[in-house]
């Protein structure tokens, strides 16, 4: 993504998922140095501020984005320690964000160090998998990164065993997740959720204020909890050793404004939560109320975009809402709301280094017909749509799907025939869904979604 793009879209999130510790490690930890390939340098090699190890230093350009990546060997799963030596001659620290395998999965900040002689090791920890791992630091601001020296890293502590909290690396998040709060995560938009693996007999979850979530234990039918608040008991008298649990939240939006926020597995006695495995692909749906589920009871996850990610045995989340359009004439224009952490922050504040969606799918336009957007202005601004949406996903395969009410259906073609991007694809829906698939004039039902489902499922299977 380019540099201005994203400063645009970087919000610093609070450290999470990091302890900073400055007790030094006791054991040996493998020393990576910055100039030494693979690792790699954003910037320029620099020799010219003494007190250095090996051979040089990075140097990053002052830039968002403007990055240092260090490529390390785990030799278990668990968590690291990571010793990164460096130096800022400024007095204003540098915000960064720590990205494993390409995810963000914290943040921290390069102090003033006095002087670009000064050189000084932050200890942080992250969770890694075992083998070939890179570890980025990827500044934040214009200030770009401090000056970087090495990286010692180190697993201390195998991967099982987490206690539930929500910055327990065990847990996996999918969606769009506000980690500034480590008491409560906080999910935005709908057909979020998290899984997580653990041991014991029974399971629960911290709750905060009132609100409708749904989850599913070792891997039955998602069932409902309506309205529950504090502390919810979901399983107890589970045998046996290990099992998973699935726990997501009816989306705040409209006249909802139920706390969709996860403080914290409650574990049995002696329980503990083990890594679960993450798949390989992540699938975003950009849409309106369709791609919601609405207004069906069992939204999100009857819907054609919850069913279809199920299907291909991936990662999925629904960043749409009732309403949406794509062009923001008096309406939630999707072309620039998906750029925000949910439906109802107030400023594009997505970070969208948090995680990289393998596939992104677009239906969008059932809405704009109401507020008079022409033909003409729709095909413009969809191919902006495409555009936002590979800058933020540059490798994605992009679907953009005729409306099921076929509404600027050739404009959505022609919008992606302009692109002329091999990766963005149209979706012709003619079809698909016939008036006894709907609930009103517009909205599948249950039996529509799945029919969708089925239709979806092997145009996106092709791909990814
Ligand atoms: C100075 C300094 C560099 C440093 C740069 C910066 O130019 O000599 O080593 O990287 O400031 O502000 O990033
Ligand atoms: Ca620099």
């Amino acid at each position: 993504m380019e540099p201005t793009l994203r400063a645009a879209l970087v919000v610093t999130l609070a450290a999470t998922g990091v302890a900073l510790t400055t007790t030094p490690a006791t054991a040996a930890p493998t020393r990576y140095e910055a100039e030494t390939a693979p690792a790699s340098c954003n910037g320029t090699i620099d020799t010219n501020h003494a007190g250095f190890s090996g051979s040089g230093f990075c140097n990053a350009g002052n830039a968002v984005g403007a990055a240092a990546q260090f490529t390390v060997s785990a030799p278990t799963a668990g968590t690291a320690r990571l010793g990164v030596r460096f130096a800022n001659g400024t007095t204003t620290a540098r915000p960064t964000d720590i990205l494993v395998n390409g995810a963000r999965v914290a943040g921290t900040t390069f102090e003033g160090t006095g002087a670009w002689t000064t050189w000084v090791t932050k200890t942080l920890t992250v969770a890694v998998t075992a083998g070939s791992t890179t570890i980025a630091f990827s500044p934040t601001t214009a200030d770009g990164l401090a000056n970087i020296d090495y990286l010692d890293f180190e697993v201390v502590a195998g991967g099982t065993g987490g206690n539930g909290q929500p910055n327990d690396a065990n847990i996996q998040y999918y969606g769009r997740w506000d980690r500034s709060n480590a008491s409560y995560y906080a999910m935005g938009w709908a057909g979020g959720y998290l899984d997580a693996q653990f041991t014991g007999s029974s399971i629960g979850v911290r709750q905060r204020n009132a609100i409708d979530l749904y989850y599913s234990v070792d891997r039955g039918p998602l069932q409902w909890r309506r309205n529950v608040s504090g502390n919810v008991t979901l399983a107890t008298g589970l045998s046996g050793t290990t099992h998973t649990v699935r726990i997501g939240y009816r989306e705040r939006a409209g006249s909802y404004t139920g706390d969709p926020v996860f403080g914290g597995l409650i574990l049995a006695g002696g329980g503990q939560t083990a890594r679960i495995t993450r798949p390989q692909n992540f699938v975003e749906f950009i849409g309106d109320s369709i791609t919601v589920g609405q207004p069906n009871a069992d939204r999100p996850f009857t819907a054609y975009a919850w069913l279809t990610g199920e299907a291909l045995g991936a990662g999925h989340t629904q960043v749409a809402q009732g309403g949406a359009c794509l062009v923001s004439q008096d309406c939630y224009g999707m072309m620039d709301w998906f750029r925000r952490s949910s439906g109802y922050a107030t400023t594009d504040d997505w970070n969208f280094a948090t995680y990289q969606a393998t596939a992104v799918v677009i239906n969008l336009g059932t809405n704009d017909v109401g507020h008079n957007v022409s033909t003409t202005q729709f095909q413009q601004n969809y191919v902006v749509m495409l555009q936002r949406v590979r800058q933020a996903y540059p490798n994605a395969h992009i679907f953009a799907m005729a409306t099921f009410r076929g509404r600027y259906a050739p404009e959505t073609r022609n919008a992606v025939t302009a692109v002329g991007d091999s990766r963005v694809h149209f979706v012709d829906t003619t079809g698909w869904i016939g008036t006894a698939d709907l609930v009103d004039s517009v909205h599948p039902n249950d039996a529509g979604h799945a029919k969708i489902a089925q239709r979806l499922t092997p145009v996106i299977d092709q791909y990814i």
